[in-house]
């Protein structure tokens, strides 16, 4: 059932091109200009009156609720919470009817996702679900939702199931935005096209699996990694560091970029690679500065960056280049090589990528 790849983790990322075309079909028409979530209709209208929307999750699916909030609050202007659910449960927090909550899990079964769910719906929130497995019980629990349809997901390290949750709350984003005004028509059916053609640039950027390989090589014995993105690139550098963790064993660190000047930039020797996710358009110059900080300190790296750029080239020791998209699109993409890097790392290793120590598929203790 691996279908000829060595392990589930590997023919999940490679499954891609085809989960995130499955968790739009049917939703985006996007030569019609329509983005239709039939699952949760009848509640578009409390998610157009939302003053507030709180995501709450744990972990991969966390960090896809963090792109959530720069999605929701740049296309459909509401301020957005995102919470780790056993956080969020356990301090009394401010809940308001009006209040929308989405709780993302792929397994469904969270512990602490489960039970902040129902302590927001005793308060009177709406609750959204952004589950991938069918049936399951936060995908009971919640008042409406809408599933990811990635498939199943056997790998402990969560791939797939991240980029489907990307791609839903993108189209969640976009149905809202258009609903409530926020976006001109010409700029929704743009972005529309371009969400359409991301299946085709996710399997363009699995051609750096080789590429990935050799940096691998060069990496695989480093005990420390930091991951750096701006933007909609900090929840993708996070994923990325979280992925190396839970399958390599080796330590690392996801960061704002702007944020290594208060800290993290005394772990910066010449052994430390640092991963910077370097496609940004907005704030490019400063993520370049960010990338000659850490060369002015010996740090190696590893960029990822949009076919084409010369700036990060020149500065890197590793680059992998992506295709190129619009910057709110990009942890769809930027994610693959993050995925496939520690992958090998981990291969490398001699770890057990599918079943790593310690951890297990659904954390259903609290
Ligand atoms: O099933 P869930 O999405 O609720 O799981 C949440 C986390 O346990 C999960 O994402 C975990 O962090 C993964 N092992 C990450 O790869």
């Amino acid at each position: 059932e691996k279908e000829g790849f060595d392990h589930f983790m590997l023919k999940e990322i490679y499954e891609q091109p085809r989960s995130i075309r499955d968790s739009m079909r049917g939703r985006l028409k996007a030569r019609e200009g329509i983005v239709l979530l039939g699952g949760i209709i009848d509640y578009q209208q409390k998610l157009v009156n939302a003053k507030r929307i709180i995501i709450i999750a744990c972990g991969t699916s966390w960090h896809a609720g963090l792109v959530g909030e720069y999605l929701f609050e740049e296309l459909a202007r509401i301020p957005v919470e995102v919470e780790y659910a056993s956080e969020f449960r356990y301090r009394n927090p401010v809940i308001y009817e009006d209040d929308v909550v989405i709780a993302i899990s792929q397994s469904g079964e969270t512990a602490d996702t489960l039970a902040a769910i129902e302590l927001a719906k005793s308060k009177g929130a709406t609750i959204i679900g952004v589950c991938n497995v069918v049936g399951s019980s936060i995908a009971r629990a919640t008042h409406a939702g809408s599933y990811t349809h990635a498939g199943p997901e056997i790998g402990v390290a969560s791939t797939k199931a991240f980029t489907a949750q990307v791609t839903l709350l993108t189209l969640m984003a976009l149905m809202l935005a258009d609903s409530k005004g926020t976006i001109s028509k010409s700029r929704f059916n743009q972005l529309l096209h371009e969400l359409d053609d991301i299946p085709g640039k996710v399997e363009e950027t699995l051609k750096v699996n080789d590429k990935i390989i050799e940096i691998a090589t060069v990496f695989k014995d480093v005990r420390n990694a930091l991951y750096l993105g701006r933007g909609y690139n900090f929840p993708v550098a996070m994923e990325g560091a979280l992925k190396l963790k839970e399958i390599s064993y080796i330590h690392a660190e996801g960061y704002p970029a702007a944020e290594m000047k208060h800290g993290p930039i005394a772990l910066i020797d010449e052994e430390m690679p640092v991963v910077v996710v370097a496609t940004n358009k907005g704030t490019y110059e400063k993520v370049v500065s960010n990338i000659q900080e850490v060369k002015a300190r010996k740090g190696k790296i590893i960029a990822i960056v949009t076919e084409g750029d010369e700036t990060v080239k020149a500065l890197a020791d590793h680059i992998i280049e992506v295709p190129e998209t619009e910057e709110m699109l990009v942890p769809l993409i930027a994610t693959i090589p993050l995925q496939l890097l520690s992958y090998h790392i981990a291969v490398m290793r001699g770890c057990n990528v599918d079943q790593p120590r310690n951890l297990a598929k659904s954390v259903t203790v609290e």
